[in-house]
């Protein structure tokens, strides 16, 4: 099939370059003239595992960007894959996915056969329907459910896993205006399912497939929330809180994954979706409090980390090591991560902060270009009175003889990522 995306970010590109893959001739339609040009070169604008191959692959054959929304009248179906920020309030902002309908239903009213639009970003429930849709009947002079179909196709990539989660999903949900919308999905989705083994198909509202994402992210932002607050109060207890959580993971109604108790989440999505499904709740007239303790116990868990160090050492003058600035192993994402909170306080306390992370230092360093940085582990530890850990790179494992530098050896763990050894005062957080 023909297909077109809106939007060459994280999630745009992703699913332009996995299209080409599974065989779609995909055009990817965006407004920043250096993207385009470095996904035609044959390069990916984004680092995600797997990309650049098949950037290289598809690139000038069944890929191809361009900045000129036309190239859609080409094609069956549009993507939506634009960015939906978050407002102060945790209500999206969606003046660039309202921007980006209006381009779009304009290129659409030269077009005169058939054509769906599919919305892929985040959006809570009724927004395809009721904001986007409307601006693309009305820039195109289409009518819904004639010659302009609509859809929501919620997406689930994780950062660092973008290309196997899109080409392996778990599910895929479909969700379509009309019969016709939903066959012409179908369709898109046909040779991915085919490859990824016949993965279950959702079908879907639009409305439902909006709320999927949100209960998806707010259910796994959830959990990790209620693993904290279970080894919290382990914790208290002097209890083992990873054999609990073990424990617990082997029952199939509760299931291992994102049970890892420790600093909280972070990230460019939970943060966001679950401030804005507790927004948008709240202006339908119900308050969320299961997901508004989420958030709670997720802010809690820093500052527990803070205190737990205090019980060691008074920060104020203290040479503190920060161990992982970013939101997760394996990215140089540092958006909403963990460490941003537990530096402000730290800096507010007094402490000498040096930070260290493999590869997010430079992102740190704009938001915090006051504070120290380290070019390795060992450097951050050397001189220092207490290490923090906040992210759960693997290499925090095994610093062993790096903490003998240490002018005090005192390691607060928020990952129950360090192998605790003889010489060292190790304290857990969870
Ligand atoms: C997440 C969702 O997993 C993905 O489906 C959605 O599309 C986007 O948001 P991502 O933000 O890339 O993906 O990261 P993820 O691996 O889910 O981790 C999110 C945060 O939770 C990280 O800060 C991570 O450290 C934390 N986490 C994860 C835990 O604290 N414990 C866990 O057990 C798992």
């Amino acid at each position: 099939m023909e297909i077109s995306i809106v939007g060459s970010g994280y999630v745009g590109t992703t699913i332009a370059a996995c299209f080409a893959e599974v065989g779609h001739d995909v055009v990817n339609v965006d407004i920043d003239e250096e993207i385009v040009e470095t996904i035609n070169d044959g390069r990916a604008p984004i680092h995600e595992p797997g990309l650049d191959e098949l950037v290289v692959e598809h690139a000038g054959d069944r890929l191809r960007a361009t900045t000129d929304y036309g190239a859609v009248r080409d094609t069956d179906a549009t993507f939506l894959a634009l960015p939906t920020p978050s407002e102060a309030d945790g209500h999206i902002d969606l003046s660039i996915m309202e921007a980006g309908a209006r381009s779009l239903g304009a290129a659409l009213a030269e077009k005169d056969d058939y054509h769906v639009v599919v919305t892929k970003s985040t959006v809570v429930p009724t927004t395809t329907e009721e904001v986007i849709a409307p601006i693309l009947a009305e820039e195109s002079g289409k009518v819904l459910g004639q010659d302009l179909g609509i859809g929501m196709n919620p997406e689930f990539l994780r950062e660092g896993s973008a290309v196997s989660d899109f080409l392996d999903p778990d599910k895929i949900v479909l969700g379509a205006e009309s019969d016709r919308a939903k066959a012409t999905l179908r369709g898109v989705f046909e040779p991915l399912a085919e490859r990824a083994g016949e993965p279950p198909i959702v079908e879907t509202g639009v409305a439902e497939a909006e709320m999927i994402k949100y209960a998806n992210n707010g259910f796994l932002a959830a959990k990790i929330s209620l693993a904290n607050d279970l080894a919290n109060i382990c914790k208290e207890y002097g209890i083992d809180s990873e054999e609990v959580l073990e424990a617990i993971g082997l029952d199939h109604r509760i299931g291992a994954a994102f049970l890892g108790a420790g600093v909280g989440w972070g990230g460019s999505c939970f943060p966001k979706d679950v401030a804005a499904i507790i927004a948008a709740a709240r202006d339908v007239g119900y308050e969320p409090a299961m997901l508004q303790a989420a958030v709670e116990v997720n802010d809690r868990q820093p500052v527990r980390l803070l205190e737990l160090l205090r019980g060691h050492v008074d920060p104020d003058g203290a040479r503190v090591a920060v161990l992982g600035l970013a939101f997760k192993p394996g990215t140089d994402d540092i958006r909403n991560s963990r460490a941003l909170p537990l530096v402000d306080a730290l800096v507010d306390a007094g402490a000498d902060v040096v930070g260290y992370d493999p590869v997010a230092t430079e992102n740190f360093r704009e938001r915090y270009p006051d504070i120290d940085y380290a070019e390795t582990a060992e450097a951050a530890l050397d001189d220092a009175d207490a290490a923090l850990v906040v992210t759960d790179w693997p290499e925090f494992a095994d610093l062993d003889e790096a903490f003998d530098a240490m002018a005090t050896p005192i390691v607060v763990d928020g990952r129950r990522i360090v192998t605790r050894r003889e010489g060292i005062v190790y304290e857990s957080l969870v």
